[in-house]
């Protein structure tokens, strides 16, 4: 079994790798694979709505210059899908936003790519908004029919600089649980 993150950060290695990679720990203690994606640098423009995806039917965006479709392909061949994203203006990254409305978009053109897989946000934020970044991803794994595991908190880490969020002891526990939550889920699922 595999899980796949993508980190939308334009910071690599910062504050949401660190939380994805607490997540992550727990997974690999299950024996599950994990993969992190750093978008950071790569170049991933937005939807520009030609609705060729609807034509192609082929579970890959026409837009192909850049690297939303390598992204397409590991989501699909994942049996659980991350997307995290540092808090900007109360929102995600637009690299995150990127991701989302392409691969969401190619997903339902093809009848629904992601139905069934496990799929979390986690989110970095300095002092608000986590919450409402934390919808926007959401809102991607309810409309493509994906199973959302919770955790005891919503899956946030609270920091500004690199590493801080190593401060945050209740977020780093959050995202403990989220993973061990997602191992239970995946091994229901498929065991
Ligand atoms: C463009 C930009 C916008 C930001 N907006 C917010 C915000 O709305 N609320 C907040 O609490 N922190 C905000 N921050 C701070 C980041 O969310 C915070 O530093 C986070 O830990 C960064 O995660 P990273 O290290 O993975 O990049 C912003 C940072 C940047 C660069």
């Amino acid at each position: 079994m595999k899980v796949v993150a993508f980190n939308g950060s334009a910071r690599k290695n910062g504050n949401t790798a660190i939380l994805v990679n607490r997540v992550f720990q727990k997974l690999e203690k299950e024996g599950i694979e994990t993969e992190l994606v750093q978008l950071s640098g790569e170049k991933i423009r937005g939807c520009i709505a030609c609705y060729k995806c609807f034509e192609n039917k082929d579970q890959r965006c026409s837009v192909t210059n850049d690297v939303l479709n390598s992204c397409v392909e590991k989501m699909v061949e994942a049996d659980g899908v991350i997307l995290a994203s540092p808090t900007y203006f109360a929102n995600i990254s637009t690299e995150l936003k990127a991701l989302i409305d392409r691969s969401g978009m190619t997903s339902i053109a093809n009848g629904g790519m992601f139905k069934r897989k496990v799929g979390a946000a986690v989110v970095a934020v300095r002092r608000a908004g986590s919450i409402h970044a934390f919808n926007s991803i959401n809102h991607f794994f309810f409309i493509g029919q994906m199973i959302v595991p919770g955790s005891t908190y919503w899956n946030m880490g609270f920091g500004l600089d690199k590493g801080d969020v190593e401060k945050d002891e209740e977020g780093l526990r959050t995202m403990e649980i989220l993973g061990e939550n997602i191992g239970w889920l995946l091994k229901k699922i498929h065991g």
